[in-house]
């Protein structure tokens, strides 16, 4: 097993709450990893006492190690209690962070990343005066039918080389630009080649050949389409919007999804007010993504159920619609995410840099709210406990930013402030 120790940690968020710093910050810090997991966090001097008390007790003479503290064992940091066949062999890395600041490394639990063609000439529209519609994703799905695997999959590729410089540790994928039984069940399994978040979205819109026949389309996609693709799926998610899926057509495909095994996630109140945020709390999905559309009964449904409102505020600089409301919906105690929903036509990027700094230039969140967001808060809208979060235990994804704390993620927009991420314990 392979140890390393970030020393010099000048700002740690942790994300394990602390009378009233949800971002658990700990100053002058140190982290240990051992294999892909966090093995211990703490003060920088901390680390440094423990180690030598450890090494002196090896000597016969010093206290027996504290719990959850690393010893030193010829030469070498482990956690007290660990195996010692394992430690043995262990060589601790050490990492100097300079005082730089280190986060949890971004979960971005909205993206739509298997996809052919491209739209840049509606973004180009768009911003002088035409409306986005959701009626370009057709565009998208001509161009993806006639993709191949092969063009797709190389795609996909860039696509998790681009997130993962900019910090982003775990994703979600969405299907949604097939849309025929053969052609979603392929973009599930590509997807399901580079995350295990993988999301049946079949009911992204009707496809241009089941205009007039609608309901053979939901049929459709609560039958054969989703037992082709719910092996490679863990969720289900529907566009319950004007102009893609009712309240009704959505319930019902989210149903036949749940009774897969699958878990849900809705699109809603992307484009105006709408069903989708109290479909999705009446199902419980995980999650309601976009909420730029929120009555007061929609904020209470939300802050009295356990679903996340994922904001997605790329979409709105891409699309010119106004931002949601993150203020409102945080002091009405509603849990809120922030992701990228990168995809070719309402969101073209897949920076959470980038979602940090506009949640906090137009969306109301402090820098300390929208970093949750963007870790724990995705964290949570994938009902994942082992990511988002810098604890003993927890998976060793984290980033080293190269700045002196997390506001800089705000503060210095567009600046490529991503050091080092660090994926299961190795530095990528
Ligand atoms: O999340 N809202 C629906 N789907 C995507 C847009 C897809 C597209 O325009 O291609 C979204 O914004
Ligand atoms: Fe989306």
């Amino acid at each position: 097993m392979t140890a390393t120790l970030i020393t010099n940690i000048g700002e740690l968020t942790t994300n394990v709450g602390l009378d009233g710093d949800p971002c658990g910050t700990i100053r002058d810090a140190a982290v240990l990893i051992e294999g892909g997991r966090i093995a211990w966090v703490g003060s920088a001097a901390d680390a440094e006492s423990v180690s030598s008390r450890s090494a002196r007790s090896t000597t016969g003479g010093g206290a027996a190690p504290d719990n959850n503290f690393p010893v030193v064992e010829r030469g070498s940091l482990r956690l007290a209690g660990a195996r010692s066949a394992q430690v043995s062999a262990t060589e601790t890395k050490r990492v100097d962070a300079g005082g730089r600041a280190v986060i949890p490394g971004f979960v971005d639990s909205h993206t739509h990343l298997v996809f052919g063609g491209d739209r840049a000439d509606e973004f180009e529209a768009r911003m002088t005066g035409t409306a986005y519609a959701a009626g370009g994703i057709r565009r998208t799905v001509d161009a993806t039918r006639a993709a191949s695997d092969d063009e797709l999959r190389r795609r996909l590729a860039g696509f998790v080389a681009e997130l993962r410089a900019q910090g982003t540790t775990t994703f979600e994928i969405k299907t949604g630009y097939g849309l025929t039984v053969a052609d979603e069940a392929r973009l599930a399994r590509l997807a399901a080649e580079v995350t295990p978040e993988v999301t049946f979205l079949g009911a992204h819109v009707v496809p241009a050949e089941y205009s007039d026949r609608r309901d053979v389309y939901v049929d459709l996609v609560c039958g054969e389409m989703l037992q082709a693709c719910a092996s490679s799926s863990r969720w289900i998610d529907v566009f319950c919007e004007r102009g893609a899926f009712t309240a009704a057509e959505s319930r019902r495909i989210l149903a036949a999804g749940i009774a897969h095994g699958l878990l849900a996630r809705v699109h809603g109140n992307q484009l105006g007010p709408g069903d989708g945020v109290q479909v999705a709390v009446a199902l419980g999905a995980a999650s309601v993504d976009h909420c730029t559309y929120l009555d007061d009964a929609d904020v209470v449904a939300l802050a009295e159920s356990d679903t996340v409102a994922t904001l997605l505020p790329g979409v709105e600089f891409s699309t010119r619609q106004p931002y949601p409301d993150a203020r409102r919906l945080i002091d009405a105690g509603v849990t809120v995410a922030l992701a990228s929903d990168c995809n070719p036509g309402s969101s073209f990027t897949s920076s959470m840099p980038l979602m940090v700094a506009l949640a906090v230039r137009e969306m109301g969140m402090t820098p300390a709210e929208a970093v949750w967001a963007a870790t724990a808060g995705g964290a949570r809208a994938l009902r994942r406990n082992d990511v988002g979060v810098l604890a003993p235990g927890k998976r060793a994804d984290l980033v080293l930013l190269d700045a002196p704390t997390r506001v800089h993620l705000a503060y210095r927009p567009g600046v490529p402030l991503i050091r080092t991420v660090w994926i299961d314990g190795v530095a990528v």
